[in-house]
């Protein structure tokens, strides 16, 4: 696994490129735009409220890197396949692709499976999982069913430590995929690093929250990861502000 020297200090759309030229993998294409960052002051609350309900922006043909059409979320794991990848193949049970409904208004991005999923392979079943469940079904009002949840990063990283920058490249083509077919409304990313990846900053997730982000035409909510709150859960009350602002967003108006 080649190691990026740690004087090397890149932002996301340079780490991609950075790491396709090391792992010849392509360029996800997402990788190389300009962050685009609303906030609620820029957008004008009074004018956005009134506006027209926005239209679900149409799909883009997906493909592989390779140039394989992938025409549904099967496809995607299948080509994800017993996947060796990245340094994380060895220690995993299972690789935990992400569940929920194809077609949802509403899409969740975590960070990555803890033994929990491992051991089951399905996203989000452990503790934090419950608490997400708990946000999504008793303060969203939406069953946890009707919306799509995934993972930055498909494999446990050894005793739950961070995702390290290779690994989530090496997933990035997977979640870039599910999300262009799930192509929800609203994206709900999950604490630091699903939020820096959707947002493309390497901003702290203390300066993420708050703000829309805009990731190919989907508007993007950071929020604090479950993990998080379950070891804080004074933050719970921001969390709940998050959840307003995707409520607005799922109902069309610009918060
Ligand atoms: N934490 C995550 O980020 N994802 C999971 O699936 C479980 C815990």
């Amino acid at each position: 696994m080649t190691k990026v020297p740690d004087d090397v200090r890149l932002d996301l759309g340079e780490r991609a490129r950075y790491f396709a030229e090391l792992t010849d993998v392509g360029v996800p294409r997402s990788a190389l735009g300009a962050p685009t960052v609303a906030t609620a002051e820029s957008t004008g609350r009074a004018r956005i409220a009134s506006a027209p309900k926005p239209q679900r922006p149409p799909a883009a043909p997906v493909l592989t890197t390779e140039g394989a059409e992938l025409r549904d979320l099967e496809a995607v794991r299948a080509w994800i396949g017993d996947c060796q990848r990245c340094k994380l193949a060895g220690g995993r049970k299972t690789i935990v692709f992400g569940q929920g409904n194809p077609q949802a208004a509403l899409m969740f991005v975590g960070e990555a499976p803890g033994a929990d999923e491992d051991e089951q392979g399905l996203a989000f079943v452990g503790r934090a999982g419950q608490l997400l469940t708990d946000i999504i079904e008793k303060g969203l009002k939406i069953p946890r069913k009707d919306v799509y949840i995934a993972n930055a990063i498909k494999c446990r990283p050894p005793q739950n430590r961070n995702p390290e920058p290779d690994e989530i490249l090496s997933c990035q083509p997977f979640l870039e995929k599910q999300i262009a077919l799930v192509r929800p409304k609203v994206l709900v990313g999950l604490g630091k690093f699903s939020a820096q990846w959707l947002f493309k900053s390497m901003e702290p997730i203390s300066r993420l929250r708050g703000r829309i982000g805009d990731y190919d035409g989907i508007k993007v909510v950071p929020t604090f990861h479950p993990a998080y709150l379950l070891r804080n859960p004074g933050a719970k009350k921001d969390v709940w502000e998050d959840m307003k602002v995707v409520r607005r967003l799922l109902a069309g108006d610009e918060p």
